[in-house]
Parts: structure tokens; C-alpha cells; sequence
């Protein structure tokens, strides 16, 4: 039975946060493969996939993913027409009613951006993958994978989309209900060992976990990093995990993660409840610029691990920041800074960099006598 209310009632908020971290992902995905820096080499051709797709519109006519991507592409047509790439859009769902919906949207192929093409399929998830076996890890694509619960994005799935070069992924994932049902056969059947990993957790944490879970799939010896953003509605906290094998794809998720949560990065509520006092109007007469506690921690977690010397370069800083979810320039920098002003820290060959532009050099550090 399709769960149709979820498209006929309208997007809530929590839907459109989790749009908009795709649109701004994808944007950023986008810029970084079109027409890229990386000159002779860029790809000819760049995939995104919608696993998950839906009608492509809610029953107000809100664009839901398929329309969300559609448009970002379209803001890339002249850089397409002029560096000849290629975008294939490959939007798919099992559901009859809401591929009828998508082929409807999307008929009119002169309305398409120069360059792309859309392929829109009737399909489950499973075999949506294995159609583009081809494809997948041969060409930068972007994944979105968009399901409805938990039992789609199972160990051996993850575990295959991890495995597959150059391809980011966004996942959501109803957390609360792994928690709540961890010793479900339901549950026990899709992911085996929840139950261990989500014991004695805070509810508002939940999503902190399933990402650490998942983080714990990870084969030894691959490279690959996820990053949580909760959201909460009602008491259940559900989210996205966003996974890829590159630090710059990291960089540039944390800065739209950082856009939406200014003060964590990584929710829509106080996930730490570390502001005190909820009101903002009433943080602002007591005059409390607090930062939240969770960076101020990681300040000095950072200032600590230089004056050890485990942290030796700015290579090294920028990577311990944006594994650690901090953005190296905003969260990092100020830290660095400090320790030179005052005297403990001194940097070979001047400038640090801890932007888009680090590390291929990195500046080594030298910790002074305290
Ligand atoms: C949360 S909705 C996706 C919403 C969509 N991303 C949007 O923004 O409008 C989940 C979709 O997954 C589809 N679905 C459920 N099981 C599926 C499966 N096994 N394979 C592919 N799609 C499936 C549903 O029909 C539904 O449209």
C-alpha cells in the first residue's frame, strides 16, 4: 500500500530542511565537476541519482527531489553548453502512479537543460542499482537515497556504495525507529546488530549513533567518512547521512551543514542541550554570547592535540577539523591564530592555509618552549 499522505499532505519543514541540504549539496557537488578545475581531466560525463524519487512534486505542487535537482542542473546550462559535459538524472521509484507523475513533469525534452538527460524508471531500489552496475564508480555521481524507514540502505547495500569511487551518497534514515524497535525481527532482519550500538543512548542522540554504526561498516584500510544531520519531530529524531571518500566533498557538506545550523552544524534542534535558556530574545537581554559548548570542546581538544604535537601541519589541522565536523577556517583558525599570538606556536613558511587551497604543501609547526 503506498503511503500516499506523505505526498498529498504537503512537505512538512523537516522535508524541506532535507531538500534543502540536497539542493545545497548538490549545487556544491556540481561546482566542484563542472567544468572543474581539474582541466583535461574532467569528466565528460557526471551521474546523479534519485532512488527514491517520488512524483517530483507534493500535492501542492512544492518540488520534492526530482524537480529540486532538475533546477539546480539548469543553473549549470551554460557552463554544460560551453564545457560539453554531460548530466544524466536518473530519477526512479517503484510506484506506478508516482513514475506516471515524473514521465508527466519531465515530457517536454526541449525544456531540459543543454546536455542532460533524464532517465526515469519504474523500479525497485535493488534493481536500479544493479541496471547502472555499468556506470556506477566510473563516473562522479551523486547518490540520493531518499527511502521511506530504515530496511532499504542495509550493511551489504552501504557496504557496495561505499566501495564505489568518486561517488558521494545521501542517505535518510528513520533513526528512532531502529531504536525503539532494535529487537524487532523487522528490524533484526535488516540491520543485525543495532540493538548493541544504539544501548543506553539519548534520544537526541539517536541519529549521532546510527551514523557511528554505519561509520563502523566501513571496510578497514577504505577511506570513507560520514557526517549526521538530525532532525527532530515531535520526540523522534530521524536524518540524512551523507558519506564520500574525498575530504573536499566533506568540506563542502560541512559548509551547507554549518548554513542550516549555525551553532552545531549537524541538527535542527539543540541537540546537546547546551543553550541553557531556549528564548533567544531573552539570550540577547542577558547579553550571553556563549558558544555552544560542543565548540568551545572542540577548541580545545584542537589547542591541546598542537601543543602535543600530534597535530604537526595545517595539512593536519584541516583534517582533524573536518573529521571532527568543524569547518577548518571558521572553527580552527582562530585557534591557531592564538596559540602564534601568543607565542607557542611557530609556523615554517609563513601563511597558514586551512581553506579550499589546502594542503599540497603543508606548513609544518613548531611548537615553542612553554
Ligand atoms: C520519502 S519518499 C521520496 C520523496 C522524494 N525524495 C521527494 O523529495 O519527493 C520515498 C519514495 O520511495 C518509494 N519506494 C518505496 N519502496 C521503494 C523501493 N523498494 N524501491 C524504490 N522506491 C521505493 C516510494 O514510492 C516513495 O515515493
Amino acid at each position: 500500500m503506498p503511503n500516499n499522505n506523505f505526498f498529498e499532505r504537503g512537505f512538512d519543514d523537516k522535508t524541506s530542511i532535507k531538500l534543502g541540504l540536497y539542493e545545497s549539496y548538490l549545487t556544491e557537488f556540481l561546482g566542484v565537476w563542472v567544468a572543474s578545475s581539474f582541466g583535461e581531466r574532467a569528466p565528460k560525463e557526471i551521474d546523479i541519482y534519485d532512488f527514491f524519487a517520488g512524483p517530483g512534486v507534493d500535492g501542492e505542487g512544492v518540488p520534492g527531489s526530482p524537480m529540486v535537482a532538475y533546477e539546480v542542473i539548469a543553473k549549470y546550462a551554460d557552463r554544460l553548453a560551453a564545457s560539453g559535459q554531460r548530466i544524466r538524472l536518473w530519477l526512479s521509484d517503484i510506484e506506478k502512479g508516482r513514475v506516471a507523475s515524473l514521465r508527466s513533469l519531465f515530457s517536454n525534452r526541449s525544456e531540459w537543460p543543454s546536455n542532460t538527460s533524464i532517465e526515469i524508471h519504474e523500479m525497485d531500489f535493488r534493481d536500479a542499482l544493479n541496471a547502472n552496475q555499468a556506470r556506477l564508480g566510473k563516473i562522479p555521481a551523486l547518490i540520493f537515497a531518499d527511502q521511506f524507514g530504515v530496511k532499504y540502505i542495509t550493511p551489504d547495500i552501504f557496504q557496495k556504495l561505499v566501495a564505489l569511487k568518486a561517488t558521494d551518497l545521501i542517505f535518510f534514515i528513520s533513526s528512532w525507529t531502529l531504536n525503539r524497535f532494535s529487537d524487532h525481527e523487522n528490524i533484526k532482519k535488516y540491520h543485525q546488530g543495532i540493538g548493541d550500538h544504539l544501548k543506553d543512548t539519548k534520544a537526541e542522540h539517536v541519529h549521532r549513533k546510527v551514523k557511528d554504526y554505519y561509520q563502523s561498516l566501513v571496510p578497514n584500510g577504505r577511506e570513507y567518512h560520514l557526517a549526521p544531520f538530525s532532525m527532530k519531530k515531535g520526540a523522534n529524531v530521524h536524518g540524512i547521512i551523507f558519506g564520500t571518500s574525498h575530504i573536499a566533498g566533506m568540506r563542502k557538506f560541512l559548509n551547507v551543514a554549518w548554513k542550516i545550523d549555525t551553532d552545531r552544524g549537524e541538527a535542527d534542534f539543540d541537540i546537546d542541550d547546551d543553550r541553557l535558556i531556549d528564548d533567544s530574545h531573552q539570550l540577547d537581554m542577558l547579553g550571553d554570547d556563549r558558544a555552544p559548548k560542543k565548540v568551545e570542546l572542540f577548541q580545545e581538544e584542537l589547542r591541546d592535540a598542537i601543543l602535543s604535537g600530534r597535530l604537526g601541519s595545517d595539512k593536519a589541522v584541516h583534517e582533524f577539523s573536518i573529521y571532527s565536523g568543524f569547518r577548518p577556517t571558521e572553527h580552527a583558525r582562530p585557534v591557531v591564530d592564538q596559540l602564534r599570538k601568543d607565542g607557542l606556536l611557530v609556523v615554517n613558511g609563513g601563511r597558514i592555509r586551512l581553506g579550499d587551497a589546502c594542503c599540497k604543501s603543508p606548513r609544518r609547526f613548531i611548537v615553542t618552549e612553554q
